[in-house]
């Protein structure tokens, strides 16, 4: 099988790891892909947001399957022009990928769907954004309805900082949704669709805010690790019959049926599981932790998903193993990272025991030397018969790597090692009791 992966950064760079070890696939290539995955497959400098760009590349290369990554070309409709080409396509419809573009459509589909979240008013002006925060209270939780890659969420105490993010949201033209803030500890759940079916990958967790202790901004993510020892029993059972399975089989009955990534982010409150919110791809740097567990040939999986055949797929099988994964983002990321650094140690970082490099925002300079290209710019991934090993693991690894104001989180799954992670409630017996759509 011939696979062309769409997408630029560390998500792509593990999904094209995954699948030249599938033994089904003889061939992938990538567009843009970046250093890191063009050590390792042919890549093809197009626009991987046009969606007839892409459709062209794909026809042009005659793949079995195109494996889009991220938010952004799914929301272009990179996928419909790809499928409208006769080629199978892991990664969502335009229509469908609005549970991710758009959060007040995701709450609508909740509420359709009898899926667990937390309440939630869209607001466009300034009275409908105060009147919201005033009925929800304190901590204020304002996000920005469109895409803003992880960073259009402010949560805080401060009721002016609230106000003025939506007021930020409402000058570039856009609206906000105001919600009651969640409690408990955060689980990203990706489950793979076929339109029809679900199938749920191994829960991990995301670290979001740029630095230790969960201070400072959001971000894309700042590591991740898997699998959850403190998560409830039956928690993927409970997402896949409370959230993924509802939230499938009414994306069906719309007549825009899901067919990709369903990324589930739950937290796991006093009052039960929440959705936080969806996304329609795998979540970086989670999918870099994720897959390197995954043992089931990843190029069969995301081909059976394409074709709406999961039900015919193999059972997945993990590794023993708890893999780590530690962003090393430039200096200056969220805001405007700086760039054009040369990078160091990656060759050294790799070659420990358990250890690899994934590359994100990264490029050859002229010279052929490896460079800093964007806000996250690596994650070193390590697997250990424990978190604790594979934190050490991971750790020894982000310090061999050399970045000039590279920065990283120093506690990347460290409350989990030390077993200090709290679930409140069981995850299962607490929720209020929802109808699901048949
Ligand atoms: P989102 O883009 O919706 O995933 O939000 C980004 C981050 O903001 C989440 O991962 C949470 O850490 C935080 N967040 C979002 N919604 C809420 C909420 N209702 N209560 C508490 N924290 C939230
Ligand atoms: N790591 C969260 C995301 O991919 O949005």
């Amino acid at each position: 099988m011939k696979v062309l992966v769409i997408g630029p950064g560390g998500r792509e760079h593990a999904i094209v790891r995954s699948l030249l070890a599938d033994p089904n696939v003889s061939e992938v290539h990538a567009a843009p892909g970046n250093a890191g995955i063009g050590k390792l497959v042919p890549t093809h400098a197009i626009d991987g947001n046009d969606p007839d760009a892409v459709a062209a590349l794909a026809t042009k290369l005659g793949v079995d399957l195109v494996v889009v990554g991220p938010e952004a070309p799914l929301a272009a409709g990179v996928s419909d022009a790809v499928r409208a080409a006769g080629i199978p396509v892991f990664g969502p419809s335009k229509a469908a990928a609005q549970l991710e573009a758009s959060k007040a459509f995701a709450k609508q589909v909740m509420a359709e769907a009898g899926v667990p979240t937390a309440m939630a008013r869209v607001a466009s002006t300034a009275e409908e954004a105060a009147d919201a925060l005033d009925t929800f209270g304190a901590p204020y939780v304002v996000k920005d309805d469109g895409l803003a890659a992880g960073k259009g969420v402010v949560v805080t105490n401060n009721r002016d900082e609230a106000l003025a993010h939506a007021q930020t949201c409402f000058d570039a033209g856009g609206s906000v949704v105001i919600e009651e803030f969640l409690d408990g500890p955060e689980v990203s759940v990706f489950v793979l669709c076929d339109g029809r079916n679900t199938v749920a990958l191994s829960p991990a967790q995301d670290f979001k805010r740029i630095f230790d202790n969960d201070e400072g901004p959001n971000t894309g993510g700042m590591g991740a690790y898997t699998p959850l020892e403190w998560a409830p029993e039956g928690l993927v059972q409970e997402v896949i019959d409370r959230v993924a399975q509802p939230t499938v089989n009414e994306m069906a009955h719309r007549g825009t049926p899901f067919v990709g990534v369903l990324f589930v982010g739950l937290a796991l409150t006093s009052r039960g599981t929440r959705v936080i919110e969806f996304n329609v791809r795998f979540g970086d740097p989670e999918t870099q932790a994720v897959l390197a567990r995954l043992k089931t040939p990843l190029g069969s999986l995301l081909l059976a998903a394409a074709k709406g055949e999961l039900d015919k797929a193999e059972e997945l099988r993990w590794s023993k193993d708890t893999a780590v994964a530690v962003v090393v983002a430039s200096e200056n990321y969220p805001d405007t990272p700086r760039t054009g650094d040369r990078i160091r140690g990656l060759k050294k970082a790799d070659e420990l025991e358990g250890v690899h490099v994934i590359h994100a925002g990264t490029k050859l300079d002229e010279e052929g030397k490896v460079v800093s290209a964007g806000g996250r710019v690596l994650a070193v991934v390590a697997l250990g018969t424990d978190l604790v090993e594979a934190r050490e693991r991971a750790y020894d690894g982000v310090e061999l790597i050399q970045l000039e104001g590279g920065q990283f989180r120093t506690d990347i799954g460290r409350k989990a090692a030390r077993g200090e992670i709290k679930v409140v409630s069981s995850a299962t017996g607490t929720l209020p009791v929802t109808k699901a759509k048949a």
